[in-house]
């Protein structure tokens, strides 16, 4: 099994961790967190057997599996298929899109960082203020927060931040899992006005050096395509290996 499959299952794995439910469906598994329903990422179906799928019967069984959400959301892994179904509903309002996944090779050198482990209450203090800088209500990024420290419980996670000159917490990531397996650096953020000082290079290393002492084989992370963060990534080292498919459809009214 190569590196890409290894962080496909690694990723799907991290995924389902957070989510308070896994419910096996024909089409794949349906995640689901009562308590965290503005939380897409708890909130969603892995669609996993989606070819003899069209874009109506897509929009209807994401109706009746999530009914009474206001959002829809599915994940393909299958780039292909999720290429083919973005295409096909994108003309009924829904929007996601393709993310790319980076893995680090092993004779990538990484940088010396300034960046530092620190306990869970600390790492989602700092993440709850740059979700609400990119925009998301204090509900939402405390939902988001319950997730992250489901998953966080269950595979191995530690948090890195970098500490400004006046003490205070600026940048951080999420690295999960890595012993002797693989490893994903997740929630990647600094503070707007901490930007382009090389803080979310350092987290990022930490995160990675990290993994290496805990003997991770296959280290990787993800990244939105259409957006420039991947540069970032691939400007330390990291390679792209797979696509995989966000379908997503946001505000959608209750019935
Ligand atoms: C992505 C993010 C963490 C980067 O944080 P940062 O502390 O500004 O990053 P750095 O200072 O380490 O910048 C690293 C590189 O990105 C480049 N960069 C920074 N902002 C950029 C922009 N808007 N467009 C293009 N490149 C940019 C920098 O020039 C630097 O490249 P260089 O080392 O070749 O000069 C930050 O912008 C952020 O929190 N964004 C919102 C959340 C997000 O998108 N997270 C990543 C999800 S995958």
């Amino acid at each position: 099994v190569g590196p890409a499959a290894r962080a496909l299952e690694f990723l799907r794995a991290l995924t389902e961790a957070g989510a308070s439910e896994q419910v096996g469906v024909p089409t794949g598994t349906l995640l689901r967190s009562p308590d965290e329903r503005y939380a897409y990422v708890g909130n969603q179906l892995l669609l996993d057997h989606s070819a003899d799928l069209g874009a109506d019967e897509l929009l209807a069984l994401l109706d009746d599996l999530q009914a009474g959400l206001t959002h829809r959301r599915a994940y393909v892994h299958d780039e292909a298929q999720g290429a083919r179904l973005h295409r096909a509903i994108a003309p009924h309002g829904w929007g996601g899109g393709a993310e790319v996944v980076l893995v680090l090779p092993d004779d990538v050198a990484l940088s010396p960082t300034s960046a530092i482990a620190v306990p869970d209450a600390r790492l989602r203090a700092l993440e709850r203020r740059t979700n609400m800088e990119l925009g998301l209500p204090g509900l939402v990024a405390d939902q988001l927060a319950v997730i992250r420290r489901r998953a966080a419980t269950k595979l191995a996670a530690q948090g890195f931040v970098v500490t400004a000159p006046d003490g205070t917490d600026v940048a951080h990531a999420t690295l999960y899992g890595g012993a002797g397996a693989v490893a994903q650096i997740e929630d990647v953020g600094t503070l707007l006005d901490h930007r382009g000082r090389g803080y979310g290079k350092d987290v990022v290393a930490a995160c990675a050096a990290q993994a290496r002492a805990r003997g991770a084989e296959v280290i990787f992370l993800t990244a939105d395509e259409q957006d420039w963060p991947q540069h970032l990534y691939r400007g330390m080292g990291f390679v792209p290996v797979a696509r995989t498919w966000v379908l997503q459809r946001e505000a959608v009214e209750l019935s």
